[in-house]
């Protein structure tokens, strides 16, 4: 029997629209027992187009429910990236009966001045909601900031700044980003901007973000500015980077450690994969935990618009908690998947404590697990060891991922994953992620879906993620590229149910 799309590549536990287009994660926020997403949408086609904010809603950040449109297009433009945060205390003022208004900024785009090359075609606009994020009035004074000839100006995201009490807003502008301040969420005035002459520049700064991080195993507070690139990532086309630093209420410096780490070896992306964009976190959560959950959007624009789906195009990743640490001097950034996610590990699961394999040989024992919702973790306690997984189908498709130790480095390899021929920076590239920590053994976690990979080694602190498209689904997981034997320890395969 031949599978069809929604049978094959609807993805198990990952979102994706109903139909046609998405892209970047928007307006992220926890209110009243919901977490909502909005998303970067094209109700009327599968490929991108004039954008719409689509909406979805989760109770536990593993099954979404998709909600209607949540923002149309206007007179003033298509609505682009942006945020959304809860104003308890109505700064605004619009909220009504006393319950809490959530306020977005967007970007408009207006898709006329775009043609006429006016430069001065997107601004930022928000939009209210005083039904928990359900429905949203525009501000009759919108745009609240116009652009004063910058081209690429756009994707607002706004941060609570607990320490000055007072709306912070970051935007990207060209190949920076400017930061504004408001008290009311209408009124935004400028205060500084931030990244010439440090990071990657090798192509437009988009969707910024900036949060202040309590250190782990420590009291100390640092501001991490997430800035996406679109191209210049480490493996080709989008990626993004991120800053440790101080932000005094006006202006956000790099750290000087951090800085001088940056520019020997500039090695601080949220994730080395292809496909993860665009991410931001989302605002409000709850107060009892204060996670900073943050999700991307599971593709790349090398190839996003040809991906083989055609009824819906593109996925998030999973949502993922951010957390600071304190490595070797500077710091680094740490993604883990939300502990929700435990809660779904099944019963079929296998384990073992110690076992040594033989090249070659298959890591699960009689093809029980269905390899399409499954979470895989073990320790390799010789990082000086290649290794090589193999995810097999039965009509020769393959996707490779493994450690080359003499290079210190991760990679990907989807060269033959499936359908590849649809773009050639999909097909031809293997993508390599680079190993930070110095420990002597390896830790390694993946959850794998229809059409992902996502990989936390060393507990979160290289990251790669990677979609593919196998004619049929693999069946099973096979090590090679093995000298010797190659010992894993404290493996388990959960089977992840929904
Ligand atoms: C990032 C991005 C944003 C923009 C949006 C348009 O992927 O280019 O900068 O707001 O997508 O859909």
């Amino acid at each position: 029997t031949v599978l069809n799309e929604e049978e094959l590549y609807r993805p198990n536990y990952h979102f994706t629209p109903e139909n046609n287009w998405m892209n970047d994660p928007n307006g992220m926020f926890y209110l009243n027992g919901y977490y909502h997403l909005y998303f970067q949408h094209y109700p009327d086609g599968n490929t991108w187009g004039p954008m719409h904010w689509g909406h979805a809603t989760s109770l536990d950040l593993v099954n979404w429910k998709e909600q209607p449109i949540a923002l149309y297009p206007d007179s003033l433009g298509y609505i682009f990236s942006g945020s959304a945060v809860v104003d308890y205390n109505n700064d605004s003022g619009f909220a009504k009966e006393g319950k809490p208004v959530v306020v977005a900024m967007y970007t408009y785009h207006d898709p006329v001045g775009e043609k006429e090359n006016t430069n001065t075609y997107q601004t930022q606009g928000i939009a209210y909601s005083q039904d928990e994020g359900l429905t949203w009035t525009k501000y009759e004074g919108n745009p609240v900031i116009k652009n004063t000839g910058i081209k690429d100006f756009r994707d607002p995201k706004i941060t609570w700044d607990s320490f000055r009490d007072k709306w912070v807003m970051v935007l990207a502008a060209g190949q920076e980003t400017q930061f504004f301040e408001s008290s009311n969420l209408k009124e935004w005035t400028f205060l500084s901007s931030f990244g010439e002459g440090i990071g990657n520049h090798n192509g437009v700064w988009e969707c910024p973000e900036l949060i202040p991080f309590q250190v782990e195993d420590s009291e100390e507070v640092k501001w991490v500015l997430l800035v996406s690139i679109n191209p210049g990532g480490p493996n080709g086309g989008s990626a993004t980077q991120y800053f440790v630093g101080d932000f005094d209420g006006k202006k956000f410096s790099v750290d000087p450690a951090f800085k001088l780490a940056m520019q020997e070896d500039h090695n601080f992306w949220v994730d080395l994969g292809k496909d993860n964009y665009a991410g931001v976190t989302f605002s409000n959560t709850p107060a009892s935990d204060g996670r900073k959950i943050f999700m991307g959007w599971m593709s790349n624009w090398q190839y996003a618009n040809k991906v083989p789906t055609e009824k819906w195009r593109s996925t998030m990743t999973i949502p993922r908690e951010l957390t600071l640490e304190k490595v070797a001097n500077t710091y680094r950034l740490y993604s883990n998947p939300v502990k929700e996610f435990e809660a779904h590990y099944g019963e079929t699961d296998l384990s073992w404590e110690k076992r040594t394999f033989k090249n070659g040989e298959s890591l699960l024992d009689e093809n029980k697990i269905d390899l399409s919702k499954a979470r895989i973790s073990f320790n390799l306690p010789d990082a000086n060891k290649n290794f090589t997984f193999v995810l097999k189908n039965k009509v020769g498709d393959s996707l490779k991922f493994g450690y080359e130790a003499a290079k210190r480095s991760f990679f990907i390899d989807r060269k033959k994953s499936g359908i590849v021929d649809f773009n050639k920076s999909f097909a031809d590239i293997k993508s390599v992620a680079p190993r930070i920590s110095t420990s002597g053994e390896i830790q390694v976690e993946l959850l794998l879906d229809k059409t992902s990979i996502e990989l936390f080694y060393d507990k979160g602190e290289t990251v790669m993620t990677e979609i593919f498209f196998p004619k049929e689904p693999y069946k099973d997981l096979i090590i090679t590229g093995l000298d010797e034997g190659l010992l894993i320890e404290n493996l388990t395969i959960d089977q992840l149910e929904f």
